[in-house]
């Protein structure tokens, strides 16, 4: 379903931080659209970009030569994403993510708004981070709702651990932030105390602004409280 895309590329070394042998997710053979596949034909060049082991540059990837980059991990059907490409036209927003329908999704409402500002990876994060994306790259990296995988014996599967953790630290610009929610209270506690036990990160009470996504408003229909943290990296 993907085609080429060809993009210039910068030879950077950067050693995989961690090679995970457990995935997060599950790939959802699931139901996709008419309208998803056809906007997977027609756009996802030019918002696609395709999976590789060297590293990218961004500031040629995109149009929009502002230095701010954005990246949302496991954006779903994008609605945060669209509407934070859509507000912010100066910053850079890439997002990463491995359903094929919520990326088709995206890619239908990406074209709607005629985003220029906007990339999409379909791969999973963590090799996406590995491979392609340089150290010192983002000014924000927002992770909403991801998978919660529910019982003890699939915590492994979580994607948010220590060693993940460190890759994206290492993937932040100084005084960089990491915008996270999730409707379970075991995961937030996990992710609390993670992040709170690094000390390169600090706790901001200011939260950046986001969209209510899918997975939180079923989250909050199954009566369950949302908790939303923000850590900025003290790197200088
Ligand atoms: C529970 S959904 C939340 C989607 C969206 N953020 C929302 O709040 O509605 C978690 C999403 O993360 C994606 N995901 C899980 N692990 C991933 C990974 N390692 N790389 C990229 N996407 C991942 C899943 O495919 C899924 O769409």
């Amino acid at each position: 379903m993907k085609k080429v895309l060809s993009v210039n590329f910068v030879k950077l070394s950067s050693k995989p931080k961690f090679a995970r042998t457990i995935r997060s997710f599950v790939r959802r053979s699931g139901r996709i659209t008419e309208a998803q596949k056809h906007a997977w034909e027609k756009h996802w060049v030019p918002y696609g970009i395709e999976s590789g082991a060297e590293i990218l540059d961004l500031s040629v990837l995109f149009e929009n030569k502002n230095q701010r980059f954005v990246l949302e991990i496991g954006f779903g059907n994008g609605e945060n994403l669209i509407d934070c490409a859509k507000n912010d036209p100066h910053s850079n927003f890439a997002g990463i993510e491995v359903y094929h329908s919520g990326i088709g999704q995206c890619l239908i409402d990406a074209n709607k708004y005629s985003l220029k500002n906007l990339r999409l990876f379909c791969d999973d994060a963590v090799d996406v981070l590995n491979k392609q994306i340089a150290n010192e790259s983002f000014d924000m990296i927002n992770i909403f709702f991801p998978d919660p995988w529910p019982k003890k014996r699939h915590h492994k599967r979580r994607l948010i651990t220590k060693d993940f953790i460190s890759l994206i630290e290492s993937k932040l610009k100084p005084n960089a932030i990491v915008h996270i929610c999730t409707d379970w209270d075991d995961y937030a506690f996990n992710i609390k105390t993670l992040f709170n036990s690094m000390e390169e990160f600090k706790s901001l009470e200011k939260l950046p602004r986001r969209l209510q996504t899918k997975f939180e408003k079923k989250g909050l229909a199954l009566g369950h409280s949302i908790h939303e943290f923000a850590f900025q990296l003290l790197r200088y």
